[in-house]
C-alpha cells in the first residue's frame, strides 16, 4: 500500500545492523523496525523481510548481536543494506561475548539469543533476548528520516 509507505516516510527510525556468524563468516543487514519489546524477561525486536536472504542465516546461527549506529555512520547503513556485495569488505569488528560480530565505533550493542519469529504479514517479527548489552559514552544516534540517513539536529 503506497499510502501507508508514504505516511511510514515521517516515522523517524533507529538505524541498526544485525549481525551474526554463519559458517564461522560474518553476515549482517541493515535494519531500521529494531525497538525493544519486553523488561522481564529482557527482549528487543526487529523485523526482517520475507524475501531477506541474510535472515535465514542468522535465524540458523540462533543468536545474532544488534548494533546501533552512530551518527558518523552512515556509510555502514548502505553498505549492509547492499546487494550481492560482501559487507564486511573493510569493516573492523570483534566477537561479541556470544561470538556475533560486534562493529567498531558503534554507539551501543546488544548481544542476543534468538528467542521467537512470528509471521507478520510480508515480514517476520523477530525477538532476541538479550544477554549482554553495552553503550559506549554520548555519541549521537544515526536515524532514518523521509527516505535520508541523518543525524539529530
Ligand atoms: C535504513 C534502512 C532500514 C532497513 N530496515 C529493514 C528492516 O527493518 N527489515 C528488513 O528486513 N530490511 C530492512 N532494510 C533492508 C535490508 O538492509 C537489506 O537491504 C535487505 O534485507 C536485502 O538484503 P538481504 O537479502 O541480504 O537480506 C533496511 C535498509 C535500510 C537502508
Amino acid at each position: 500500500m503506497n499510502a501507508l509507505r508514504e505516511i511510514m516516510r515521517h516515522v523517524p527510525s533507529s538505524v541498526v545492523v544485525i549481525t551474526a556468524l554463519y559458517d564461522g563468516v560474518p553476515i549482517g543487514m541493515t535494519v531500521g523496525s529494531f525497538t525493544s519489546a519486553s523488561l522481564h524477561p529482557p527482549l528487543v525486536s526487529f523485523f526482517a523481510g520475507k524475501s531477506s536472504t541474510t535472515w535465514p542465516l542468522i535465524e540458523t546461527a540462533g543468536r545474532f548481536c544488534v548494533n546501533v549506529l552512530a551518527a558518523r555512520q552512515p556509510q555502514i547503513a548502505t553498505a549492509f543494506a547492499a546487494r550481492k556485495t560482501d559487507r564486511f569488505t573493510g569493516q573492523a569488528w570483534v566477537p561479541s561475548p556470544l561470538g556475533s560480530p560486534l562493529l567498531e565505533g558503534v554507539l551501543a550493542w546488544l548481544d542476543c539469543e534468538l528467542h521467537a519469529v512470528h509471521e507478520v504479514g510480508d515480514h517476520l517479527a523477530v525477538a532476541g533476548l538479550v544477554h549482554d548489552a553495552h553503550a559506549s559514552g554520548n555519541a549521537r544516534p544515526l536515524v532514518f528520516f523521509r527516505g535520508e540517513l541523518a543525524a539529530l539536529s
